[in-house]
């Protein structure tokens, strides 16, 4: 993976102790190698946040940041250099390498890293730590009560003072992304031209994923291949499928290139021809999708507004094809076209997929898009296939268009544009 450069990396520890109060510390655990089943594990996948702060790859390992009056003081704890280790699982950088890599001077090993708490948070009144992670539980207790005996009693998640950070992504940031979303969306292309009736769902997969990995990705998650009315499933992942005349596929997918995520959603025809409701239903998507992205565009809009767009465009259009009754306001007060939408339009994209970053800003109201911000929008409607409630022609239909918006300067620029709607 390319390395993180090393301005990158110190602009963004400044950021986060210009953040901090005086007298804190942050405490960042790096994900753990977590085992699948027997002796096989999974692919490593660093702690998001652990890689953005030290752009350090490698399991065991943890960063601290203390800010006290006279300075702030940046560490690294990370694993030996052990040869016998090194030649079964590869290689480790121990702490020399991770200072080289990081930029951070103070490394240690982890074994250090209680012992080095003990001597450090003396005298602090606020620690940033998410103690509650699943992965190093007893650590994550033992290091809680050391903070306890060190009386801090003012003990937060890192996740808000992340949260600032990551949403506004820096152009370093920007080049990698846009890598992701090219390669996301030629994968979509391939899937599409492949597509044919009596195909299984696991083929397109596979050749979505092939693609990811020949290109040096891996998925973002796993991806979504849904024929038929298993695309009414939001998180179907089976994948197992046959591809039938006359049916939609959706497909969900997207990669990871040096950990930032592309997320891509396209439903077209198995066959190459939409029937009259299909159409009906995918223009009305397509529709609210086009208008969500203009209303992304508009200076200092808000996330919500870009959802009520979405929301506006569904409501009208299910109103018009007698698919839910009542007046607009109706349907849109009371909810009533949940029923067919019901999930939010859009989320922040980076790191994570679902990255973090807050929807409301420090009143309450939601937040205004800024350059820099990174979101999915990516309306769509799901028909229960046993709802007699409504016209036959439209039950499993579940159609999902799915773009990735960078905000920018004069507007919005949609990365995904490439991937054929
Ligand atoms: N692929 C996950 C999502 O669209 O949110
Ligand atoms: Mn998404
Ligand atoms: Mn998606």
């Amino acid at each position: 993976m390319p390395e993180i450069p090393l301005n990158n990396l110190k602009a963004r520890r400044e950021k986060l102790a210009n953040l901090m109060p005086v007298n804190s510390a942050a405490l960042i655990l790096s994900a753990q190698q977590t085992h699948r089943n027997s002796d096989v594990e999974h692919k490593f996948r660093q702690n998001s946040s652990f890689w953005y702060l030290t752009g350090f790859n490698e399991p065991e390992s943890a960063f601290l940041i203390i800010k006290t009056e006279k300075e702030t003081l940046n560490y690294i704890f990370v694993r030996p250099k052990e040869k016998e280790k090194e030649i079964w699982t590869g290689y480790r950088s121990g702490p020399a390498g991770a200072s080289q890599i990081s930029g951070i001077e103070k490394s240690f090993l982890f074994s250090e890293l209680k012992p080095q708490l003990e001597k450090l948070l003396g005298g602090l009144q606020h620690i940033y730590f998410d103690f509650g992670s699943e992965n190093y539980a007893t650590l994550g207790i033992e290091i809680l009560e050391l903070i306890r005996q060190k009386r801090i009693y003012q003990i937060t998640s890192t996740q808000n003072l992340l949260a600032e950070l990551r949403l506004f992504k820096e152009n370093w940031e920007v080049e990698q992304i846009k890598i992701a979303t090219q390669i996301a969306a030629k994968a979509h292309n391939l899937a599409r031209q492949a597509c044919q009736v009596d195909l299984y769902e696991y083929y397109l997969e596979g050749l979505i994923e092939g693609f990811f990995r020949q290109n040096n990705c891996n998925w973002a998650y796993p991806s979504i291949v849904a024929a038929g009315q298993n695309a009414t499933i939001l998180h179907y992942v089976e994948n197992n499928s046959i591809l039938k005349d006359k049916d939609l596929i959706l497909i969900d997918a997207g990669c990871e290139y040096n950990y930032y995520a592309a997320d891509i959603t396209r439903t077209f025809p198995i066959n190459g021809k939409f029937t009259i409701a299909q159409k009906e239903i995918y223009d009305l998507v397509l529709k609210a999708e086009l208008e969500a992205i203009e209303e992304s565009k508009i200076k200092n809009t808000t996330f919500e507004k870009v959802h009520e767009k979405a929301v506006l465009v569904l409501s009208t259009g299910l109103k018009d094809l007698k698919l839910l009754d009542g007046s607009l306001d109706e349907i849109i007060e009371e909810k009533k076209y949940r029923k067919f939408y019901m999930h939010r339009t859009g989320h922040w994209l980076g790191l994570d997929v679902h990255d973090i970053g807050s929807y409301l800003d420090k009143d309450g109201k939601s937040t205004v898009l800024k350059a820099g911000m990174l979101m999915t929008i990516e309306p769509g409607l799901y028909f229960d296939p046993q709802d007699e409630s409504i016209n036959e022609a439209f039950r499993g239909i579940g159609i999902r268009i799915e773009d990735d918006i960078l905000i920018t300067e004069i507007g919005s620029q949609n990365l995904t544009e490439l991937a054929i709607k």
